[in-house]
């Protein structure tokens, strides 16, 4: 205990909390449990290792916000981790330290309680409607995507962010691997531009209410109106797009011209797909090379041109 390290800690801390001693006469009703005396202090007595003490480079350790854990008359570490009387208190030889609530998947507190603790708080941020999504329903821990004990959250980086939720999600991990996808791996966009993973109550976490309108929020080009609208393009992007990446240019889920004959047939006009052998075997239209149906039909997400219905221009 007469550590410099320790005694110095204590003194930051004893500086920042000096207004809220009067919490931790608190005792919660479970007689087993009660809090500190000391608060933070009776903690970081023994567990001052650096990555511990980062809290209080974090949003959580503003002293001056009456909100923040550190605020005055909250718990402190408590906030979270629950009532540490006994654990903080002197431990018999053989016998265990009583446990606090610890947070991630593999920890002996359930998710639900691990975050409630997170809830208390928050659950009136905006945006909040975690209960009931498919994070929720899952089981997933609040602190399965967040850090709280780190001056910048993973997660809340554009650059780090995608890699947090690959984690879980393996299949948009290798299809932003590919060619032509959003620039995740550039640093330049993350998985929030589109999904909202506190649950909003759209289809699949959408960040707008529909797919398009979510596509619409970078790409309002494509919402029109269109003097002549292509029907898939007004319905669904993700007929035509893999939103997380492709093997083929413009992030398009089949290369042309089967992405196209999918829906239409090439019995109308001159529009053979490529056979086995390609062109070569003289089935296929010349003008089926390179962009393909584009060649003509340049304008496939609508016209505004007075002759476009035919969307070549
Ligand atoms: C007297 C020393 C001591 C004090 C004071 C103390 N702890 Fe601990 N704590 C430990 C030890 C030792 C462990 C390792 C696990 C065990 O033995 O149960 C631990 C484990 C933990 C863990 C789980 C991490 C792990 O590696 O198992 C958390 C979280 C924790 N303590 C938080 C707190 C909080 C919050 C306080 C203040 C209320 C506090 N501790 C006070 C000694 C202490
Ligand atoms: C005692 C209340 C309280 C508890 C408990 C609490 N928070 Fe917070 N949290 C806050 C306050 C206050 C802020 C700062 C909000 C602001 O600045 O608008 C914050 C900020 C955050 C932020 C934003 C951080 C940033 O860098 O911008 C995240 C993420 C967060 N909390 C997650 C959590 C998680 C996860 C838990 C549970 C392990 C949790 N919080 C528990 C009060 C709390
Ligand atoms: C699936 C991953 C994931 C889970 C699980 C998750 N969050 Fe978040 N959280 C994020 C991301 C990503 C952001 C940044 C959102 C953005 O950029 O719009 C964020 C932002 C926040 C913020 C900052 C305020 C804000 O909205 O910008 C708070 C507070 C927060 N989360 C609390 C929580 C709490 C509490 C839980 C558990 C109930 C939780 N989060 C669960 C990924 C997650
Ligand atoms: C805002 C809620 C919150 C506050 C306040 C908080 N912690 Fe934590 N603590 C967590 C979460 C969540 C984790 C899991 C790792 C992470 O997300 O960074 C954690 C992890 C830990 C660990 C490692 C435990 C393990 O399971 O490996 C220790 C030790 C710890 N905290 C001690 C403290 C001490 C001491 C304080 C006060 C100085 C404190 N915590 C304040 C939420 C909090
Ligand atoms: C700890 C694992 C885990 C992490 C980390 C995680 N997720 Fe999830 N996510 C799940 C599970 C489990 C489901 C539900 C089952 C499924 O659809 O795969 C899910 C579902 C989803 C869904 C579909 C929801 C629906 O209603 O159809 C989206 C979108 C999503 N996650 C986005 C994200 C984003 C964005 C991140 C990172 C910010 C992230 N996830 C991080 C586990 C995780
Ligand atoms: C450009 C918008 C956009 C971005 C950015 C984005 N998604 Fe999606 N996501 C979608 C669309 C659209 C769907 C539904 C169609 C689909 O699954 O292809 C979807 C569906 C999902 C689903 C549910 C899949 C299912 O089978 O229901 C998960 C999980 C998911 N995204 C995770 C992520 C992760 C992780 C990131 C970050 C790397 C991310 N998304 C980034 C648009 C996006
Ligand atoms: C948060 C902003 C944002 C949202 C939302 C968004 N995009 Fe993008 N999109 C981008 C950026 C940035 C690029 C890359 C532009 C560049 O490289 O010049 C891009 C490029 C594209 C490309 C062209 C790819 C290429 O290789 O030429 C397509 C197709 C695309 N997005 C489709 C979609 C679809 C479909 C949606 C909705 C599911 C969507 N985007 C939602 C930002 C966004
Ligand atoms: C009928 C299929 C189809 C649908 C549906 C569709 N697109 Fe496209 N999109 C394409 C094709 C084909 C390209 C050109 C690919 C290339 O360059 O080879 C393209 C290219 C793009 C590009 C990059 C080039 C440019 O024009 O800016 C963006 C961005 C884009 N689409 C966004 C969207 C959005 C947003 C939606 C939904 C409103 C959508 N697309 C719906 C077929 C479609
Ligand atoms: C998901 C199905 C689907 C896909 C894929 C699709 N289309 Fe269409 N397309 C339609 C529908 C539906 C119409 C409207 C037909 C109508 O009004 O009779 C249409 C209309 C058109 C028209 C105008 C036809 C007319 O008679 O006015 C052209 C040209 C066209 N599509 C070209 C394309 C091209 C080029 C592609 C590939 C990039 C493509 N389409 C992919 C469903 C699709
Ligand atoms: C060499 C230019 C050219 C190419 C390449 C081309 N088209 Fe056309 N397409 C046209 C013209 C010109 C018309 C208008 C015919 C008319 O008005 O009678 C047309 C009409 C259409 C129509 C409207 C229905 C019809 O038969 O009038 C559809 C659908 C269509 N094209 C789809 C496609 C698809 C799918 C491809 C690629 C497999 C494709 N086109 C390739 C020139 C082309």
């Amino acid at each position: 205990m007469e550590s410099p390290t320790i005694s110095r800690f204590s003194l930051v801390t004893c500086v920042l909390l000096l207004s809220s001693s009067v919490a931790f006469a608190q005792t919660s009703t479970d007689s087993e449990s009660t809090y500190s005396r000391a608060g933070a202090d009776s903690c970081i007595a023994c567990h001052e290792d650096a990555a511990t003490m980062s809290i209080f480079k974090t949003p959580h350790a503003v002293p001056t916000d009456a909100r923040s854990p550190f605020g005055s008359g909250q718990l402190q570490c408590e906030a979270c981790h629950g009532p540490g009387g006994e654990h903080a208190g002197r431990v018999r030889r053989g016998q265990e330290r009583p446990p606090v609530i610890r947070f991630g998947s593999g920890t002996a507190t359930t998710i639900v309680e691990q975050n409630g603790v997170c809830l208390d708080c928050h659950s009136g941020d905006a945006g909040f409607a975690w209960h009931g999504s498919g994070h929720d329903d899952n089981e997933v821990a609040c602190a399965d995507c967040h850090q709280v004990h780190i001056a910048h959250d993973p997660v809340l980086q554009t650059a780090n962010q995608p890699d947090v939720c690959f984690d879980c999600h393996q299949q948009q991990r290798s299809q932003a691997l590919k060619p032509y996808s959003h620039p995740f791996s550039e640093g330049k966009m993350d998985c929030s531009g589109c999904h909202s993973p506190h649950g909003e109550t759209t289809d699949r976490l959408f960040v707008r209410q529909t797919l398009n309108d979510t596509c619409f929020e970078c790409h309002a080009e494509k919402r029109g109106p269109y003097l002549w609208e292509h029907a898939p393009v007004a319905e669904d992007c993700s007929t035509c797009h893999d939103p997380h990446g492709s093997n083929h240019p413009g992030m398009v889920s089949l290369r042309g011209p089967m992405l196209c004959q999918t829906c239409h047939s090439q019995a109308d006009h001159q529009s053979f797909a490529n056979g086995p052998d390609g062109l070569a075997d003289g089935t296929a239209s010349k003008y089926l090379l390179g962009r393909n149906c584009m060649n003509c039909h340049t304008q496939v997400h609508g016209s505004n041109h007075p002759s476009g219905s035919k969307l070549m221009r």
